[in-house]
């Protein structure tokens, strides 16, 4: 039987998809976490506890369990487990990318200086270290301009600026929201705004071929001041000519970066004059639960074709099963205690209406962006055309009653 060690980080919403897709592909599985709860039902040889944080140790215990324990793959299911992802791959002789590529993709300001060493089409950029005068370098960029830390995700700390003063005002915010989780000075990044439609790509590289598997649609305006990621709509109804050029610069990032093997996530903004621009390039899959939204060939999920790949073995029929598929991930709208979340079956009722998952337990604190780090839930919906998919999660997210206590 083939044997893949998933790395899984205390936060993430994979753990349950990529076990599943283990199982359907009959692959035995070896956790490795940086969480005791995660590593709770795992036995025996089958779980290793690791620190993500540090991935030279963590991938000396990954090797040194390989001895006793053999794998066939080593997958990361978020971002946090990717570095150590590559390093134990290099060592144990498996698919992988190659660490300084992966290294660029955890850096917003790697990333940006090694897509702008490639000539990749990208916002203007200065990175603002401890002591740097963020309203001079929003100046330089010109306004308006994002302010953003080089390490969070899922828009967190990520704000936009009118003038110098309130990018420097904002960069304070944003330093006391990365000071929450890291100890090191906070280095973040001033970019200009770039206006116009926005796409995340899914794709998946075998070998340096990128392979497009969706493009997605942000059919809600993401004009800040914050950056809440809601809907996410697949097929996109671009034109085809900014569709191609959409994966043609996502083609030219992983390339400019270095990635080669596995899942890849990109986000990119089309200007009104046409021209696209790189906002983000991951090397792993779609966070959340988004890849629910996902099916290929007979309805093998996302992660499936993740392990197949990272095992070598086939992947085709990368084809989607879906006409059109889309999620909303569920903003929280203040801050306080979840006390419920009204209307689940009116909202589960909506014709085309797939799924609806809350993922934050009731009696929880939540609060919204830009320092919230979590999302209320995903709703999800499938349909003949990317507009009634989008008519379906709207009208179903109507239903819906968040009760959230001061
Ligand atoms: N320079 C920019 N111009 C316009 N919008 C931006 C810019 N930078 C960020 N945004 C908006 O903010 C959102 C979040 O920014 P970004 O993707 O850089 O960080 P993140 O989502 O926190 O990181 P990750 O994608 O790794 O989770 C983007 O999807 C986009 O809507
Ligand atoms: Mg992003």
């Amino acid at each position: 039987m083939a044997r893949v060690l998933l790395l899984l980080p205390s936060a993430t919403y994979r753990a349950a998809d990529f076990m599943a897709a283990a199982k359907a592909l009959g692959v035995e599985v070896v956790v490795a976490s940086d969480h005791r709860q995660t590593l709770a039902g795992v036995i025996g040889d089958r779980a290793l506890r690791i620190d993500l944080r540090h991935p030279p140790s963590a991938t000396e215990a990954i090797v040194a369990h390989s001895r006793r324990v053999p794998l066939d793959a080593v997958v990361a299911v978020d971002d946090q487990g990717v570095s150590v992802a590559a390093l134990a791959g290099a060592r144990l002789g498996v698919a992988a990318n190659p660490p300084e590529a992966v290294a660029a993709t955890r850096d917003k300001a790697a990333l940006r200086r090694a897509l702008d060493a490639a000539g990749v089409a990208q916002p203007t950029f200065r990175v603002a270290r401890p002591g740097d005068d963020v309203a001079r370098l929003a100046v330089e960029v010109g306004v308006p301009c994002v302010v953003k830390p080089v390490s969070l995700s899922a828009s967190r700390g990520v704000i936009r600026a009118e003038a110098p003063a309130e990018a420097a005002t904002a960069a304070e915010r944003v330093r006391a929201i990365v000071c929450e989780d890291e100890q090191d000075p906070p280095v973040l990044l001033v970019e200009s705004y770039v206006p116009g439609a926005e796409v995340a790509v899914e794709g998946l590289l075998r070998g340096g071929a990128l392979e497009v598997l969706a493009v997605f649609d942000k059919p809600d305006p993401m004009e800040g001041p914050y950056f809440e990621e809601t809907l996410l709509v697949t097929p996109s109804r671009l034109p085809a000519p900014a569709q191609r050029a959409v994966v043609e610069a996502v083609r030219d990032a992983t390339a400019a970066i270095g990635l080669v093997e596995g899942p890849v996530h990109a986000e990119l903004r089309i200007r009104p004059d046409g021209g696209v621009a790189v906002l983000e390039l991951a090397a792993r899959s779609i966070g959340g639960l988004c890849s629910r939204t996902l099916r290929f060939g007979m309805g093998v999920s996302l992660e499936e074709v993740i392990l197949r790949h990272a095992l070598g073995r086939p992947v085709d029929a990368l084809t989607s099963a879906f006409d059109a598929s889309g999620v909303m991930m569920l903003p929280i709208p203040r801050a306080g205690t979840l006390v419920a979340v009204r209307g689940q079956n009116a909202a589960r009722a909506v014709p085309g209406v797939a799924g609806l998952e809350i993922t934050v337990p009731r009696g929880r604190p939540v609060r919204p962006l830009p320092e919230g780090d979590r999302y209320l839930g995903f709703l999800f919906a499938r349909g003949e055309t990317p507009a009634a998919v989008e008519r379906a999660l709207r009208a179903a997210h109507g239903h819906l009653d968040v009760v959230i206590e001061p």
